[in-house]
């Protein structure tokens, strides 16, 4: 029988699955991205690929594109994407070609928002604020049981708000901005800078090489006590905080869903996150302060509700 893919091309990997009516996840396959510096040809390559390795033979009944980028209004374009090669390619028609099947285009976090707010973690929100911790961070948000697109298609570039002023260089071109502070780079950034001078599970397990860690041995070794890691949960788990407390304060949602790759973490992340909300966010005390409630698709949000958005 024919199958629903969704395909969730992020900074660091692409992730394609079969997904089915009711949103479970029957089959995946993964590629890494080529990178922000390879040519828009290879990535979409490696999205190609993927798709058809998920599909496994099966005919494709219509394939969803998450993004890691801004889509233009009309969902055709990816206009701009700090972690990839794209400027402004026709992306949907040219993958529709070589799939030969129908493709819907999205911001991979406005995906993953109408996944939880459908079948997940925001469902019957009437204001739902989605925040995707990657290699990046993505946003989304539902408002009223729509996704809010804005005049561009480009609303919930929460990632790119400016944090600090002349801060830390982003991908963006910019400085300062929130995903440099509050991401799966950033922890790796927290990490690479401790881990040189400490003895503990983590710098066993790069072997004391500050270069050679990654996101699941900084989640492993926070898991076992090691305080190099847990400092850096703390201290990305602090600025999400700080930048969902300004969310909050403009949206008053209902309900803040964190996910992407990050949340696997859980607590180690969530519970500095939540201390960082009631600090930052104005009249704490006299207003009911949102939970930050992980995704139910955890980071499979954004290819689920990638196939979600095909069914228009
Ligand atoms: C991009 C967003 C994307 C996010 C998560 C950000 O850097 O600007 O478009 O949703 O990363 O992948
Ligand atoms: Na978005
Ligand atoms: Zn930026």
């Amino acid at each position: 029988a024919a199958v629903r893919v969704g395909v969730d091309v992020g900074g660091t990997k692409v992730l394609a699955g079969v997904v089915d009516d009711e949103g479970r996840v029957l089959r995946t396959a993964r590629r890494s991205t080529p990178g922000r510096l390879a040519t828009p040809e290879a990535t979409e390559d490696a999205l190609v690929e993927a798709v058809l390795d998920a599909a496994d033979g099966a005919p494709l009944l219509a394939v969803g594109v998450a993004a890691a980028g801004f889509v233009d209004a009309a969902g055709e374009r990816v206009a701009f994407a700090p972690h990839l090669p794209w400027r402004g390619e026709p992306v949907r028609d040219r993958l529709a070609e070589r799939w030969r099947a129908p493709v819907t285009l999205d911001n991979d976090a406005n995906a993953a928002a109408w996944a939880e707010y459908t079948l997940g973690a925001a469902r019957g929100a009437d204001t739902a604020v989605v925040v995707t911790l990657g290699t990046g961070i993505g946003g989304g948000l539902v408002v009223g049981g729509r996704l809010h697109r804005g005049r561009g298609g480009m609303a919930g570039e929460f990632g790119h708000g400016q944090l600090v002023p002349d801060g830390r260089p982003c991908e963006c071109g910019r400085r300062g901005c929130w995903e440099q502070y509050c991401s799966g780079n950033a922890l790796l950034r927290e990490a690479r800078a401790g881990v040189g001078t400490s003895a503990g599970p983590l710098a066993a397990r790069c072997d004391g090489d500050p270069a050679a860690l990654t996101g699941v041995m900084v989640t492993e070794a926070a898991a076992e006590g090691d305080e190099v890691a847990l400092h850096a949960f703390e201290v990305v788990g602090g600025w999400l905080g700080v930048g969902v407390a300004n969310l909050v304060a403009t949206l008053d949602p209902d309900v803040v869903v964190v996910g992407g790759g990050l949340v696997a973490a859980g607590e180690l992340l969530l519970a500095p996150g939540r201390a960082a909300l009631r600090r930052a966010l104005v009249a704490a005390a006299h207003r009911e302060v949102p939970d930050l409630t992980p995704a139910a698709f955890g980071p499979e949000a954004g290819v689920v509700g990638a196939a979600l958005l095909t069914r228009g």
